[in-house]
C-alpha cells in the first residue's frame, strides 16, 4: 500500500507529479486559454463583486491561505484576510453580507474551520470550500467549491494536500482575475502556461532527494532552525517550519526575511541552520542581501534556489535547485525541498514520520 516506499509520507511527497496534474485537469487548458471551475462559474458575480474575502483555515491549509491572498490580491485586487479558524470564531469579527469567505482544509473535518464557517454564513456570507475529502462536513456546510482531488493523504503531516490547494487557488485567482478585467490577457494567458507546466517540473525538484538526505544527516542534530522567505515564498518559509517542527521534534520558526533584524537575528550564530527559499523572482536582490545578513553573523545557510543561480550558489553552505518558474506559482516547486527535508531529518533521528507524536490527521476537537 506505501506502493514501495518506506513511509506514507514519501510516496505522498513522490505522487505530487500526478496529484498536481490531476487537481488541473479539466481545469486548466492553456492551449486554449480557458480555465473551467463549476463551483467558481456558478459564483462569479458574487466572486466579482465581493468587497473583501477572507480565508479561514488552520496549519499547513493555513500557509496554502496566506500565500493565496498575496496571489488573489495582485491577480484579482479584491482585499483579502486570511484567518486561523480558532481566532477566528471566538472572536467577534466583522462580516458582511455578500463578504465570501475561503475555506481550505484538507480533511474536511478541522471542528474549528467547520464552526468558524458556519458562524460566518449565519451572517450571510457566502462559503466556497476547499477541501480534498469529498462529502466530508465542510465540503456540505459550504454553499460552493472546489475538491483538491489530490487523493487519500495518509501520512500526518499534509504534503500532496498543499500543493493541490496552491493549485485550486491558483486557478481562482486566474478565474476571478481575468472575469474581473484586472489581469490582461497577455499575463492571464502567460500564468496559465506556467501553471499547467508546474506538473512537469515537480519530478526535477523531487530529483534532489538524494542530496536532500545528505544534508538531513549533515543537519539533524541541529536544536533550531530558521526557515526565511520573502513575497510569495514567504508562506513557504513558514511551511517548512512546521513540517520540520511536526516531524522531527526540532524546533523551527518561520519568519520573512526582513523581519530578522528586528529581533530573531540575536539567535545567530554558527550553530544555527538557516533555510532560504530563495528562488529567482522580484525579491531576489533583497534576500541575497538577508543572506549575507546571516553569513556575517556566521550562520549556516541552506538555499533553495532557481537552477543556475551562481550568486546564491557562492555565498550559502548549501544549496537545493528547483526549476525556474514565474514567481506567483514557484511555491508549488520550493515547498517539495520543505517536505523532504522534515522528512528525512526525521527518519535520520529514528522517528515515526507517518504518525508523529500528539498529532492526529484531523482534528475534529477544538
Ligand atoms: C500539518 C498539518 C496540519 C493541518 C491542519 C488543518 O502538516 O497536517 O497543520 O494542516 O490540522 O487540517 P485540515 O486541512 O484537514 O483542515
Amino acid at each position: 500500500e506505501k506502493g514501495g516506499y518506506d513511509h506514507f509520507m514519501l510516496k505522498e511527497i513522490f505522487e505530487q507529479p500526478s496529484t498536481v496534474f490531476d487537481c488541473l485537469r479539466g481545469r486548466v487548458d492553456a492551449a486554449n486559454g480557458t480555465i473551467t471551475m463549476a463551483g467558481v462559474e456558478a459564483n462569479i458575480e458574487q466572486l466579482k463583486n465581493a468587497q473583501r474575502i477572507l480565508i479561514i483555515a488552520c496549519g499547513t491549509s493555513w500557509h496554502a491561505g496566506l500565500l493565496a491572498e498575496y496571489i488573489i490580491e495582485e491577480l484579482c485586487r479584491t482585499p483579502v484576510e486570511v484567518e486561523y479558524a480558532s481566532e477566528f470564531r471566538y472572536r467577534n469579527p466583522v462580516i458582511h453580507k455578500g463578504d465570501v469567505i475561503i475555506a481550505i482544509s484538507q480533511s474536511g473535518e478541522t471542528a474549528d474551520t467547520l464552526v468558524a464557517i458556519e458562524k460566518a454564513k449565519e451572517q450571510g456570507a457566502i462559503i466556497f470550500g476547499i477541501v480534498n475529502v469529498v462529502g466530508s462536513s465542510i465540503a456540505r456546510a459550504s454553499h460552493a467549491g472546489a475538491y483538491t482531488h489530490a487523493g487519500p493523504e495518509i501520512g500526518v503531516a499534509s504534503t500532496k494536500a498543499f500543493t493541490a490547494q496552491l493549485a485550486v487557488l491558483a486557478i481562482i485567482a486566474l478565474k476571478l482575475g481575468y472575469e474581473k478585467g484586472t489581469l490582461d490577457n497577455k499575463r492571464f494567458l502567460h500564468l496559465l502556461n506556467e501553471l499547467e507546466a508546474i506538473p512537469e517540473k515537480i519530478p526535477a525538484a523531487l530529483n534532489q532527494a538524494e542530496a536532500i538526505k545528505q544534508l538531513a544527516y549533515k543537519y539533524k542534530d541541529a536544536r533550531d532552525f530558521l526557515y526565511l522567505g520573502r513575497g510569495y515564498n514567504f508562506p513557504i518559509a513558514l511551511e517548512g517550519a512546521l513540517k520540520l517542527k511536526e516531524i522531527s521534534y526540532i524546533h523551527a520558526e518561520g519568519y520573512p526575511a526582513a523581519e530578522m533584524k528586528h529581533g530573531p537575528i540575536a539567535l545567530v550564530d554558527e550553530n544555527l541552520p538557516v533555510v532560504f527559499i530563495a528562488t529567482r523572482d522580484s525579491y531576489h536582490e533583497k534576500i541575497i542581501s538577508n543572506i549575507q545578513e546571516i553569513k556575517a553573523r556566521k550562520g549556516k545557510v541552506i538555499a533553495v534556489i532557481t537552477e543556475g543561480d551562481d550568486v546564491i550558489t557562492q555565498m550559502a553552505d548549501d544549496v537545493i535547485v528547483v526549476p525556474a518558474a514565474d514567481e506567483l506559482v514557484a511555491p508549488m516547486l520550493s515547498v517539495i525541498p520543505m517536505q523532504l527535508l522534515a522528512y528525512y531529518i526525521g527518519v535520520a533521528k529514528g522517528l515515526d514520520v507517518d504518525k508523529p507524536r500528539n498529532l492526529a490527521k484531523s482534528v475534529t476537537v477544538e
